[in-house]
């Protein structure tokens, strides 16, 4: 039996396919004998990342049964929330956002972008927690019916069956970029519909990948759970049933709390800037970046096996680390006589 997966509707909202980049220093820097890169921080949303490729497939709900205007939620430095705003305004939706963190006083990074797309928000100050967030948005989804508008919700991160579909066909198009199927893939873990949806992907279109999530705020057992349900969820909609056991593996041992950046994180996006002028994130990428080469010199991930790393993005969220990364500044001033 065929899946359905190319009948699925979706919207163009992102530049595909994203390209594929061999990161030959950072390789011998880490041990690896091969590095790819697959570059979906140029997915080209507003600034880019993962999410664009979810997105497509939920605008494409959206834009079809006529919904005016779009929620989502997220942390203050939400990735998802930023390019759910561009889409929205992209395809001429009213867009609100409901997001949480510490108080501020001048938006930075992803939030000063979801102001410049004049983003309705609603602040939760020093409550980030999803239920929180979740709970607020069905609040303003409620209000907003009862005033006749029509409004969707797309969950945090973009996490749904439908959403984690955008991966599965990350994972084809990648399958059409590499010469040898037997690869090691690594990528970041928050809400998991990215995580699902490349295993999934992986089961379809590359057998011999293993798929390696590492965790930025849950716990190896709330991932687990979480990504089978919704790779159960995807089946379901593209009407084919993986019939084997799906192993998971992931690691929740490379962040401290979700939001906060870790010395080894910040390392390695310094490294990855200076070795391959690429630019890695405190909350998400450099996490990832730091998992590998751990995991490479611990020998959990195997050096003789080519890794892809998927960069998932997340570059504006640098703009609100200044007084993180900023500092080591090899900058000599010189002034005006
Ligand atoms: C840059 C970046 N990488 C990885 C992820 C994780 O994706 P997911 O929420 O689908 O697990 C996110 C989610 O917000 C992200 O913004």
């Amino acid at each position: 039996m065929k899946h359905n997966l190319d009948k699925i509707e979706t919207i163009k909202l992102a530049n595909l396919p994203t390209p594929i980049e061999e990161a030959k220093r950072l390789a011998e820097r880490i041990g690896l004998l091969k590095l790819l890169i697959k570059r979906d921080d140029l997915t080209g949303l507003a600034g880019g990342g993962n999410k664009a490729r979810k997105l497509e497939y939920d605008f494409a709900e959206i834009i079809k049964n006529g919904y005016d205007v779009v929620l989502t939620a997220g942390g203050v430095q939400s990735n998802h929330a930023r390019m759910t705003a561009a889409a929205a305004r992209k395809l001429g939706l009213d867009v609100k956002l409901v997001l949480g963190g510490p108080d501020f006083e001048i938006a930075k990074g992803n939030l000063l972008l979801d102001i410049l797309f004049n983003a309705e928000i609603r602040y939760l100050v020093d409550d980030d927690a999803n239920e929180s967030l979740e709970r607020e948005m069905q609040k303003w989804s409620d209000e907003l019916s009862t005033k006749g508008r029509k409004p969707f919700i797309i969950p945090i991160g973009g996490s749904t069956g439908l959403g984690a579909l955008g991966y599965v066909k990350a994972i084809e198009e990648l399958s059409h970029q590499i010469k040898d199927d037997n690869v090691q893939i690594i990528l970041g873990v928050g809400s998991c519909g990215t995580f699902a949806g490349a295993i999934l992907g992986a089961q379809l279109f590359l057998p011999s990948a293993r798929v390696i999530g590492i965790s930025v705020s849950r716990s190896n057992e709330a991932i687990k759970k979480r990504a089978l349900e919704l790779i159960e969820e995807s089946e379901d909609i593209i009407n084919y049933k993986i019939n084997k056991s799906i192993t998971v593996e992931c690691y929740d041992n490379y962040h401290i709390e979700y939001g906060i950046a870790t010395d080894e994180g910040k390392q390695a996006i310094n490294l990855a800037a200076n070795l391959e002028g690429i630019l890695l994130d405190p909350i998400y990428t450099g996490k990832v970046m730091a998992a590998l080469i751990d995991l490479t010199k611990k020998n959990i991930i195997d050096k003789n096996i080519p890794v892809v790393f998927i960069h998932t993005g997340g570059m504006p969220i640098i703009f609100s680390f200044e007084n993180e990364l900023g500092k080591n500044i090899n900058c000599k001033k010189i002034y005006p006589k």
